[in-house]
């Protein structure tokens, strides 16, 4: 390890049994001789509570641990993960691990942090438990105070659902969508909230026992059962889990630059990857044998990581298991643990990093963009899975997707995020918004802000009910619209929005746009609709709202972002004709950073121009010039830095 390079290492996220034997014996004998070995080569440790998966004795001697799903069967110890967030008992066995663990490891400077259990969450089906039940109970009188704002705000007058005790609720169980709105909305905020308050739970204990040690915990993506970014807010930084092949042989590069942009904004600026893939993926019950990854893969998805931001990269894991469930979960080594390709090539960014990694560190990334992602929104949305032919992270991939391309850095931020500095927002399938949201989005664009909206944006108000003065809800004269009629679109059939004759597909839902003060940029030519205002722009206060009568397509996507680049609303950090290479800059003093990620497996000869003289140098490859425009060529999946000083 040493010799690739590793600082740091994560241990003991899954070793409770080992670390608490039996009830309240300890054992960190074990633990301790490890991090020792590594400090001995100045290699440091991040610490995993164990909580993610409670030892066999814990179970037996406190069986109502185990979350009951709601047709009332206790899930199973046979995995991990089994255990309800709200119970007490589990609580107690919590504190006290978690608390040796602080304690014992309080003086001890190669511990550098903890991360907090693994991957939190328990799947779609949750937890009905009674703490559960009573918690949400008293979680719904904490927010209503009086039964009867209750049920106005439902609207549980519907099918007789009227309450007049609070004990009278039940939580909505899956298929979600049978049941009220307001309710199921609660019930998937309510769950959020348990997680974030096991988390805090434990977070609390670590800073009490020991205040210097970082917290952080292992996030996965934008998770749809924990609001990450509420999450995220009592951690010292959060950390992904980062696996790009994993159930698929080719991956989407910008997904995985999307989903390292979000975790930085969760983190306001910082935060680090816990796991990368090392090497093929196990199968999973849904999934095969991952493919291996291509030479240079490794390499490359560090510095995609880095690029965006990571201060910390962590690859899962060292050397692949021989027995457990994850056999072929391929670390860094292979299961006969002897050096590898892989390994190699961990060594090489390892040696990469040794030498240019204080210039990296010394630069930041910059957004120009802002992307709202709301996970009130999000939720509506999956409460009504399948009503919709895309989904909500699809048309917030396909928004983002438009400005990745260009190079343009952009923060994906919950919509309660400061949103002045952003010259561009984007708020694609925003389905629900909700009175302070609305006030935001109009003083953004009254001040000066360019907003970018799709269809099915402002439905809904926070109670997921929907507005009942037409839609986009409260911006229909910020957009200069009202949506008067609409249909979902079949994917069997074909529409466009044409704009100057050009016409440019749009999917999944097409409105009617009756224009107040709006300009007409495109019209529809389906059916019925045909002629009617599809694409609008509407000038308000000092800004523009753009809205969009329609689901992103990539064309849409594309002539949008491409027309906001000419426009020069959003500069690009150079002009190039490149596909498939990444291009991500990096803002330092008195020079910039230039990544370039070549994702695919064939040879790709890139063209810029710098738009002015630079003196430019490879980083990895050690080439200097003095040039405006620069031909590179990069091998397959490889990577190069150009440092551009002006
Ligand atoms: C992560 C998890 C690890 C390991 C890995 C491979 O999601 O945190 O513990 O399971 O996936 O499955
Ligand atoms: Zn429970």
């Amino acid at each position: 390890m040493s010799s690739a390079g590793f600082n740091v290492v994560r241990l003991a996220e899954f070793a409770w049994c080992r670390l608490e034997p039996s009830p309240g014996r300890f054992d960190f004998q074990w633990l301790d001789e490890s991090i020792n070995l590594l400090a001995e080569r100045n290699i440091r440790v991040v610490l995993g509570t164990p909580t993610a998966s409670p030892p066999s004795w814990l179970v037996k001697l406190h069986p109502d641990i185990l979350p009951l799903s709601y047709r009332g069967h206790r899930m199973p110890p046979v995995a991990r993960r089994h255990y309800c967030p709200n119970n007490p008992n589990y609580l107690r066995a919590v504190e006290r691990i978690v608390t040796a663990m602080a304690e014992h490891y309080r003086e001890n400077e190669n511990v550098v942090g903890y991360q907090i259990d693994n991957e939190l969450s328990l799947g779609e089906e949750y937890c009905y438990c009674e703490y559960c039940i009573s918690l949400f109970r008293e979680w719904l009188k904490r927010k209503y105070g009086d039964i009867r704002m209750l049920n106005e705000a439902y609207g549980t007058v519907f099918w007789s659902h009227e309450y007049r005790d609070w004990a009278e609720i039940h939580p909505p169980t899956p298929p979600l969508d049978r049941c009220n709105r307001g309710l199921a909305l609660d019930w998937l905020r309510f769950r959020s909230e348990s997680f974030i308050r096991f988390l805090e739970f434990q977070v609390e204990i670590i800073r009490s026992v020991s205040p210097n040690k970082k917290v952080t915990t292992n996030l996965m993506g934008l998770y749809p059962e924990i609001d990450y970014y509420k999450l995220s807010e009592r951690l010292d930084f959060p950390s992904w889990d980062c696996y790009p092949k994993f159930g698929r042989a080719d991956y989407d590069p910008a997904w995985v630059s999307m989903l390292h942009d979000a975790t930085r904004c969760m983190g306001n600026g910082v935060f680090w990857v816990m796991e990368l893939q090392a090497g093929p993926t196990d199968g999973y019950s849904e999934h095969p044998i991952g493919v291996t990854p291509d030479p240079g893969e490794l390499r490359k998805w560090l510095y995609q990581a880095i690029a965006r931001g990571a201060d910390g990269v962590v690859y899962f894991r060292w050397r692949t298991a021989c027995f457990g469930k994850e056999q072929y979960w391929h670390g860094i080594l292979n299961h006969d643990g002897e050096i590898n390709r892989r390994y190699l090539e961990v060594k090489q960014v390892g040696d990469e990093l040794r030498r240019i990694g204080n210039l990296i560190a010394d630069t930041k990334f910059k957004s120009q963009v802002g992307l709202i992602f709301s996970y009130d929104a999000f939720w509506a949305t999956l409460v009504e899975r399948n009503y919709y032919a895309t989904t909500y992270h699809e048309q917030v991939l396909m928004a983002y997707r438009g400005f990745w391309r260009h190079g343009v850095g952009v923060d994906v931020i919950p919509p309660h995020r400061e949103l002045k500095h952003y010259k561009v927002l984007l708020a694609p399938f925003l389905y629900l918004t909700g009175t302070s949201l609305t006030e935001k989005l109009r003083n953004y664009v009254e001040d000066g802000g360019v907003l970018v909206a799709t269809a099915r944006t402002s439905v809904k108000d926070e109670n997921n009910r929907v507005y009942s003065d037409g839609l986009p809800g409260g911006l229909r004269d910020v957009f200069g619209i009202k949506v008067t009629d609409y249909t979902p679109l079949p994917s069997s059939r074909e529409a466009n929005i044409v704009v100057n004759e050009a016409r440019i597909p749009v999917v999944g839902w097409l409105e009617e746009l009756t224009v107040s003060t709006a300009k007409v940029l495109g019209v529809h030519d389906y059916r019925w609709l045909k002629g009617k205002p599809a694409l609008t722009v509407n000038r308000y206060g000092k800004g523009y709202a753009v809205y969009i009568g329609g689901f992103l397509s990539r064309a849409l996507v594309d002539k949008i972002a491409n027309e906001l680049v000419e426009r020069r609303l959003v500069i690009t950090p150079v002009k190039t004709s490149r596909y498939g290479v990444e291009i991500v800059a990096r803002e330092g003093d008195g020079y910039r950073l230039l990544f370039l990620i070549n994702h695919e497996p064939n040879t790709k000869d890139v063209e810029m121009d710098l738009d002015k003289v630079y003196e430019v140098k490879g980083l990895l490859k050690g080439v200097s010039l003095r040039r405006r425009r620069i031909k590179l060529r990069l091998n397959p999946h490889d990577v190069e830095i150009l440092q551009l000083k002006y």
